[in-house]
């Protein structure tokens, strides 16, 4: 069993649901986080945030972008001042959060081209992390990430776990902004067959289902 969120007493849990699948309604790792979501909302109090990156996807970081935000802000023409607004917007989501929910289906044998571009977005020196003397330091602390992560294949075990660039990838970006306390639910194996699918989203709605709240 896991406790699902690090609120303290009195305090309405938050989730953010960071959804990145291209897929729309077809997608498995949006069907789950629907199921995540549907198991919040029975549950009073509980505030849930959504960012469909795939139905919205940011643009990718850019040289514009990364000028401005590192441009004085009375240098900023209207456009990058929409641009370095929506990101703080994302960093204060980001931060606001108990858990942080990332649902992703592996693109590639990686992280989907639309989370990666959150990352780039939201890890922002001096904001979600820093360096010092001794190394980088995550300043996103006492939150706990749920990923939620739809692959064709098997990589949790067996030949094919070396492929995969997605699960560790997305557990180094949470680390390195501070949130070590990660719980991965896959639904793997959907593309060796009915049978097989439909085992492996079992497996991902049981396990989803022994997620409870604190
Ligand atoms: C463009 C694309 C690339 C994919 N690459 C891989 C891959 O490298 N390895 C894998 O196991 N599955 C791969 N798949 C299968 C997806 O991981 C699987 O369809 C999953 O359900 C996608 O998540 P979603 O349904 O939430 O979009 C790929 C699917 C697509 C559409």
């Amino acid at each position: 069993m896991f406790a699902l969120t690090h609120h303290t007493e009195n305090q309405m849990p938050k989730f953010l649901f960071v959804q990145s699948s291209i897929r729309g309604a077809a997608s498995v790792s949006g069907q789950l986080a629907a199921s995540l979501k549907e198991q919040l909302d029975v549950i009073p109090g509980n505030e849930i945030l959504e960012r469909n990156l795939g139905g919205n996807p940011l643009p990718v970081l850019d040289g514009a972008l990364l000028d401005a935000l590192f441009a004085p802000a009375d240098a900023l023409d209207s456009v990058q001042k929409a641009q370095t607004a929506l990101v703080t917007t994302l960093i204060d989501e980001l931060k606001a959060a108990d858990t942080v929910v990332l649902s992703a289906g592996m693109y590639n044998f990686g992280v989907p081209v639309q989370l990666k571009t959150w990352f780039d977005y939201v890890l922002q020196a001096g904001r979600t992390f820093r360096y010092t003397a001794s190394g980088p330091e995550g300043l996103v602390k006492g939150k706990r990430a749920i990923l939620l992560v739809a692959t064709g294949s098997v990589y949790s075990k067996g030949p094919t776990a070396t492929a995969d660039f997605m699960v560790p990838h997305l557990k180094q970006l949470l680390s390195f902004i501070g949130i070590t306390d990660v719980t991965v639910v896959r639904a793997e194996g959907l593309a060796f067959g009915p049978d097989a699918a439909k085992a492996g989203l079992e497996k991902a709605a049981a396990e989803i289902r022994t997620l409870k709240t604190a």
